[in-house]
């Protein structure tokens, strides 16, 4: 078949996919993002550690060829990420000394960053990840105890949307978040967006990330956080979907017994099932969702071949190895 994801769901959002500057270069990647993609998500070059090593020193080279190929093959660019407590440089929170900043400087320094990424960026990246999983797993508090919430307080959030919004105030700006289907950490995402909106900020949409498993969520799990998300008037972007074909529960750094370096029959069939039924809601709240984008492009090579146990293989995305569409991709293109 000539047609692709993204002609399949043409009347329904935008499909993406998660990719390095390696994979944009000629071969059977490009060729790949090409016929099945139409928005691209940099996996890792727009984070701050990447694209602002150093206080000073901006590398756009990895990012800009990404864009690029966006543009010469008329596919949506999202922007991930600009403020996080991962992947970002040490010097953002230290002065010469390696004594600890203080608010006004680590605004600052937040609003230089965001200024000068998204205006580089402006009119090319329609939408941006301004903000990452600052919200806890553990139930309790609404604020994860990160560098920027330590030294600035709750206010890093709403300043980091404003920033963005002067440097772009076209591009659509997107809180994002993993584990969303979990009812505690829903609620909690819900009454931090909730408050921002209140107070005015700039944010348009929540980015489920889909890091889900063959058993999560459930369709009704799914549901709610889509309906619930898109009550507040904001748009549902699913940015980083994979599924792992690895039980939750060995979420663990260790290797176990257990753990399969093959994908077996069983695992198959689960996966093709909870691919289908995920794009079932997908589909039906069309109204909300306004682009889908996949964590990498195909079992090959996926962040989960080394998350959380080096070198423990997994299958989560729809082409296989040999980048074949799996079954699960006949599932979900057929409706
Ligand atoms: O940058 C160094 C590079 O200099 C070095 O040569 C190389 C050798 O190991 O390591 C490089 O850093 C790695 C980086 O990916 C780039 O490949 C890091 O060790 C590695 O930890 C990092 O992993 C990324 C991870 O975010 C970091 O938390 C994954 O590729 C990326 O898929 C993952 O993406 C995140 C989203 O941004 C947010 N949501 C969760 C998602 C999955 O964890």
């Amino acid at each position: 078949s000539n047609k692709g994801l993204k002609d399949y769901y043409q009347s329904y959002f935008p499909v993406g996919a998660a990719v390095t500057p390696r994979t944009v270069e000629e071969g059977p990647e490009a060729e790949l993002l090409r016929k099945q993609f139409n928005s691209l998500t940099a996996e890792n070059v727009m984070k701050p550690q990447p694209i602002h090593p150093t206080e000073g020193t901006y590398n756009w080279e990895p990012a800009d060829k990404i864009v690029a190929f966006a543009q010469a093959n008329g596919m949506k660019m999202r922007g991930h990420t600009l403020c996080w407590h991962n992947q970002t440089p040490d010097w953002f929170f230290k002065d010469k000394d390696g004594k600890e900043v203080s608010k006004e400087v680590l605004l600052q320094r937040l609003k230089e960053h965001i200024t000068t990424v998204v205006g580089r960026y402006k009119g090319k990246i329609y939408a941006w990840d301004v903000v990452n999983e600052a919200v806890p797993d553990a139930p309790g508090n609404i604020y994860r105890e990160s560098n920027w919430y330590k030294i600035i307080g709750e206010e890093y959030i709403a300043r980091a949307f404003e920033y963005a919004h002067a440097a772009d105030p076209n591009a659509l700006l997107f809180y994002n978040d993993y584990n969303t289907e979990s009812t505690s950490k829903r609620d909690r995402i819900y009454t931090l967006l909730k408050g921002l909106l209140d107070k005015g900020v700039p944010v348009h949409g929540v980015g489920l990330q889909g890091h889900w498993s063959l058993t999560d969520p459930t369709a009704e799990a799914l549901e709610e956080s889509i309906t619930k998300f898109a009550s507040l008037g904001l748009q549902v972007h699913i940015t980083e979907l994979d599924m792992s074909v690895y039980p939750k529960e060995h979420a663990r750094r260790e290797r176990r017994d257990t753990d399969v370096s093959t994908f077996t029959p069983e695992q198959e069939q689960q996966q093709i099932d909870q691919y289908q039924r995920i794009f079932g809601v997908l589909r039906k709240h069309k109204d909300k969702i306004t682009s889908v984008t996949f964590w990498n492009l195909s079992d090959r090579s996926s962040w989960l071949d080394n998350f959380p146990v080096r070198g423990r293989k997994d299958y989560p995305l729809l082409f296989d190895q040999n980048y074949q569409p799996k079954k699960a991709y006949w599932k979900v293109v057929e409706f």
